[in-house]
Parts: structure tokens; sequence; C-alpha cells
């Protein structure tokens, strides 16, 4: 037997069902903020994720030569995607640019609960606003779609600068070791780092920085920051419009090419996977030729949204199994049309069996079976038969459409 590849996942119909309803809630919440979906290829050229994703997703990619022997590669996420995009359909059009999408994505990672190597990603750029209040619009759509998801998660909301502002003399490669090691809280490891490289007094500030969860406190720590003034009308702007945020200024991001306010949304109830949002503002487009736009977006980890809502409970909607004789297919088929003309699911019998073992096998899925044979088809009637509770009578089909589409949903 052939088995769907490592790290992917088949999806059945109760779980599309769960999975389509909790999409279309993220899609109204980006509606409502003027955000207006875009989709770009799932493969790209190998060069746009390369330039400034950062190590850790490089080692990650799918990449493969077409027969044209150009290197590319699966997106492992979409912001370079929609930047390319960006720069080749839209840098003319009026800013700021609100977009979002949502879409596969591939990483070749270890997979486990919540980690996957297809998942789905729900996300928003905006594009050419460089101000507080645009920082702010991005994290206070993260906050509504992530309350539309009907998660539990904790928002942590940080800014690169104060972490620059104390290793940024330090060698790059140094800078990296030092943000692996605070973004996991390995201090141990920090401490060992800096004592090694001359640095011990370094590493207790940064220990504070990072521990520290008021901006006054986190300026005295870090010194003079600049942009200090937008970083604090960003926070105000969240405590104005309700945000429930906690700061962190040892958010490091795995992708590289973020600028300033960093922020991530961890699910209460998941284990060692339980980031569900990820974002911050970035510069990306000058680099792939275009304006050196500033941008500000996030994705939402769909997939462990929906592990951490736990089992689908789908909505059932009404179903009606349309059952006949031969006498009766005619009638049967214009019945069937009419029930789904009204919106009502309607399945009619393929197996050509007797009306009784039609009727035993439409009990196992639907709520009314409606019966036409010979003398319902002559008298334009039909028999509906409530399965639920075997009630039976026979109407006129319009009377039949009006008492099903009354129950709504399932009971
Ligand atoms: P990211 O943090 O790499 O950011 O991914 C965003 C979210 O995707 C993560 O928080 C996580 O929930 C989910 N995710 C990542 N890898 C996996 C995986 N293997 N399996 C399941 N879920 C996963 C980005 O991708 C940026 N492009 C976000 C962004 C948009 N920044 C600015 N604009």
């Amino acid at each position: 037997m052939i088995q769907k590849p490592r790290g992917t996942r088949d999806f059945l119909p109760d779980e599309m069902e769960a999975r389509r309803a909790v999409e279309w809630r993220l899609r109204e919440v980006a509606r409502r903020w003027g955000y207006r979906e875009v989709c770009t290829p799932e493969f790209e050229d190998l060069e746009l994720f390369t330039m400034r994703s950062g190590e850790g997703i490089i080692g990650e990619m799918y990449v493969f030569e077409d027969k044209g022997g150009r290197k590319m590669a699966l997106r492992p996420e979409i912001t370079a995607a929609v930047i390319r995009m960006y720069i080749n359909e839209a840098r003319v059009a009026p800013k700021p640019l609100r977009w979002c999408y949502f879409a596969d994505c591939f990483r070749y990672e270890r997979p486990q609960k919540g980690r996957y190597r297809q998942f789905w990603q729900f996300g928003v750029e905006l594009i050419g606003a460089d101000s507080a209040m645009a920082d702010a619009e991005v994290i206070m759509l993260a906050a509504d779609m992530l309350d539309s998801t009907g998660v539990e998660y904790e928002l942590k909301v940080g800014h690169l600068a104060l972490m620059k502002n104390l290793i940024g003399s330090l060698e790059p490669s140094l800078q990296r070791k030092i943000r692996a090691h605070l973004d996991k809280k390995e201090f141990d490891g920090l401490k060992a780092t800096l004592s090694e490289t001359g640095n011990t007094a370094l590493a207790d500030t940064l220990i504070s920085l990072v521990e520290c969860r008021s901006l006054k406190e986190a300026f005295t720590i870090a010194g003079d920051v600049p942009g200090r003034e937008r970083i604090e009308q960003t926070m105000n702007a969240l405590d104005a419009y309700g945000v429930r945020y906690s700061l962190n200024f040892g958010i490091a991001r795995g992708l590289d090419y973020y600028t300033g306010i960093v922020f991530e949304g961890f699910a209460a109830n998941l284990g060692a996977e339980n980031q569900i949002l990820g974002g911050g503002t970035y510069r990306l487009a000058h680099l792939f030729g275009g304006d050196d736009v500033a941008s500000c977006g996030f994705a939402i980890g769909f997939d462990r949204v929906m592990v951490s809502r736990g089992e689908p409970v789908p909505e059932r909607k009404i179903v009606v199994g349309i059952l006949c004789t031969s006498e009766g297919r005619a009638s049967a088929l214009a019945v069937s049309r009419a029930f789904r003309s009204a919106g009502i699911c309607a399945v009619m019998d393929l197996m050509e069996r007797g009306l009784g073992a039609q009727l035993a096998n439409v009990a196992k899925m639907a709520d009314f079976a409606i019966i036409i044979g010979g003398r319902e088809a002559e008298s334009g009637t039909v028999t509906l038969k409530n399965l639920h509770t075997g009630e039976q009578k026979v109407l006129d089909p319009q009377a039949a459409i009006a008492e099903v589409g009354a129950h709504g949903t399932r009971g």
C-alpha cells in the first residue's frame, strides 16, 4: 500500500469542514480590516528564499532542478513571494497595500504533532506604510484574527532595536548565537558563549532585558535606543485598542529579514510546537530589485490553530435521501433538483436497489427520506419520512421542501 509522504496529512470531510470554518473566520476578519487576498506560485526561483530567509529555513527547503536546469524551491514561507509579486505587479499601486493570503508552505522539518512538512499559513502583509500606527495595525489585526479562532493564546511583542543596541557591535555570527540562546532561554549557554569571547558582563544585561516586562525599564537597560518614540507610540496604540499582549525583548524570530517590531503568538494548550503566529516589520523589496519599501506582516500557523482547537465538531447540515422506483425516477430527479435549488443537500440512490434497501441505506446518513413510487409520480406528490422520528406523510414537493428547510441543522 502506498502511503502519503512523511510530514504530510490527508484530511477527511469532517476535518476539512472544520478547517474551512476557521479559515472563513480569518478571511472575515481580514475583510473587515480591508486586507484583500493575493496568491503566489507554490514554487519560486530558489534565490528568492536564500537571499534573506536565514540559515534555519534554507536548510529545510525542498529544492529541485526543473527540466530547464533552473534551481527552484517549494515555498517555505510566503512573505518573500508576496514582496516579489509586489515588485513585479503592483509597485506603482497606491500605498499602503493591505494584502492577505491563505496557502500551503513546505519545510523539510522533523515531523511531530504541530510540525509538518506541508502546512498552511494565513498571513497578511502591509506594504508601504512606515509608522507606529502601521506596526500597531498589524499587531491589532493579529490579535483580532487569533481571537476569531477561539484559541487561548499569549501574544508577545518586542523590538529588535533594544537587543541590537547591546550586541550590534559584535560579530554577526556571535550575535546569531546570542539570539538563539535568548530565544530558547538557554541562559547558561549564553553565559558560556559570552565568557568565551570575553563579554561576561553582557550576559546579565541581556538576561535582564529579556526578562523585563516594562517598556521604561527596558529602555533603561538597553540604553539610548534609536526610534524609541515610535516604539512607545506603537505600544500606546496597542493599549488603546485593548490588545492583550506582553512585552518581550528576547524575541529573535527564525527568519533573518526583520528590522524592528517583532511579535509571536503562543497557544496555551500546545506542547513544544506552540507558536501559532509570528511576524514583524521588514524590508525585502530592495533585495529583489524594487524600492526600499517598509513592510509589516505576520503569518498564523493554521494547522497548529486546528490542533489547539481539538477534535473537529462539524456543524451537520440536513441531508435528504431521494428514493424512487423506476416509475418515479423522472419525478425524483425533478424533486432532487428543487431541494438543491432551495439550498438543501439531496442525494439519490445510485445502486438501483428496491425501496426497502434504499431506505435502510439512506437511514445511515440522511435525516429525511423522500420516497417517490408510481403512485406519488402519478399524483405529483412525495412521501416525506423523518428518519429520526419515523413520522411519514404525503405532501406536494414544495411543502416537503418547506418542512425539511424548517429543520436547519441536524438534531
Ligand atoms: P514563521 O514564524 O516562520 O514566519 O512561520 C509562521 C508560523 O507558521 C509559525 O508561527 C508556525 O505557527 C507556523 N509553522 C512554521 N513552520 C511550521 C511547520 N513545520 N508545521 C506547522 N506550522 C508551522 C513566517 O513564515 C513569516 N513569513 C511570517 C511573516 C509574514 N512575517 C512577516 N510577514
